[in-house]
């Protein structure tokens, strides 16, 4: 059985392993966290071992890095030259290159990951990213694993994770500002809240399943709901003539641009 260690037990982390952990994966877990508590709780869930201090770091096939960004430097120079050298690091952290890693830990196989926290209900997208020294087998378990219980894109360049970031990692968060939207709309036309956020809900998993299901483009589904002169062409009339396009390609830029500067700066 190979073992994971992960450096950090947050949102992100937790939604991860738990997600190995549900899909039967053959790993074992070792979790540590400068507080204790998060690990020891996740440590409950996943039958896992807390480890109390970085003195001294275990050898495990795998290291996920799992702080913030801006806690990465700290980390590094508590477990620098600790780690087993044929261990694979999985990083999480948005913005942080491959080549900051392997400077600041002295390794060289790395796994950058873009995650999103749907995985926390088992439907996360994952980009990948693998450093150079990453064995064909090495990558394929990897694959294979976090297939499990989410969706895995391998990219072959790590600016094409910059990019993404914008798209798959901060998505969720669009889709739930426009749900907020809706449903603060609902309640100013007099729904009731409850209502209201559940049928945004049902609509927003409704449209999602049938994109999924459908060998349809979201074109062609958005003509299907789209009568020339009715109710919802009215609507999207008026997201032309505001050119939501434009401001959603803006957003979209403003997330790039971020993420670059996060890359540069890491
Ligand atoms: N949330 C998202 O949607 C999302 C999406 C994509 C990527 N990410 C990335 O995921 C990473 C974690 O985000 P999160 O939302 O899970 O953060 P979080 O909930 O704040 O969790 C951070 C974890 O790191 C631990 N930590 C703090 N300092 C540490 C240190 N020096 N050494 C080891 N562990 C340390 C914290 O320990 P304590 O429990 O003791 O405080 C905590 O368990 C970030 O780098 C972020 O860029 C997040």
């Amino acid at each position: 059985m190979k073992s994971l260690l992960s450096f950090g037990c947050g949102n992100m982390a937790r939604a991860i392993i738990e997600g190995l952990y549900n899909k039967q994966a053959e790993l074992s877990y070792t979790l540590y966290t400068p507080s204790q508590k998060r690990a020891i709780e996740l440590a409950g869930v996943v039958n896992g071992v807390v480890l109390e201090t970085l003195l001294e770091v275990p050898k495990c096939d795998y290291y996920m890095l799992s702080c913030k960004p801006q806690q990465l430097k700290e980390l590094a120079s508590e477990i620098k030259g600790k780690l087993n050298p044929d261990a694979v690091v999985i990083s999480i952290l948005a913005g942080s290159t491959v080549a900051t890693i392997q400077d600041l830990l002295g390794v060289t196989k790395v796994l950058r990951i873009m995650p999103n926290t749907p995985a926390l209900v088992g439907a996360g997208v994952n980009a990948f990213y693998f450093s150079d020294e990453v064995s064909a087998s090495e990558r394929e378990h990897l694959v294979k694993l976090f297939d499990s219980f989410s969706k895995v894109f391998v990219f072959e360049t790590e600016d094409e994770i910059d990019k993404i970031t914008g798209f798959s990692g901060s998505g969720p968060a669009y889709i739930f500002e426009f749900s907020r939207i809706l449903i603060q709309k609902m309640v100013d036309m007099g729904i009731g809240a409850d209502v209201a956020s559940e049928m945004v809900k049902w609509t927003v998993f409704g449209a999602s399943k049938l994109q999924l299901e459908s060998n349809e483009g979201p074109e062609t589904l958005r003509n299907n709901v789209t009568s020339k002169k009715g109710v919802t062409y009215e609507a999207l009339e008026v997201f032309k003539s505001e050119n939501m396009q434009l401001m959603v390609e803006k957003a979209i830029d403003a997330a790039y641009n971020r993420s670059k500067e996060l890359s540069k700066n890491s």
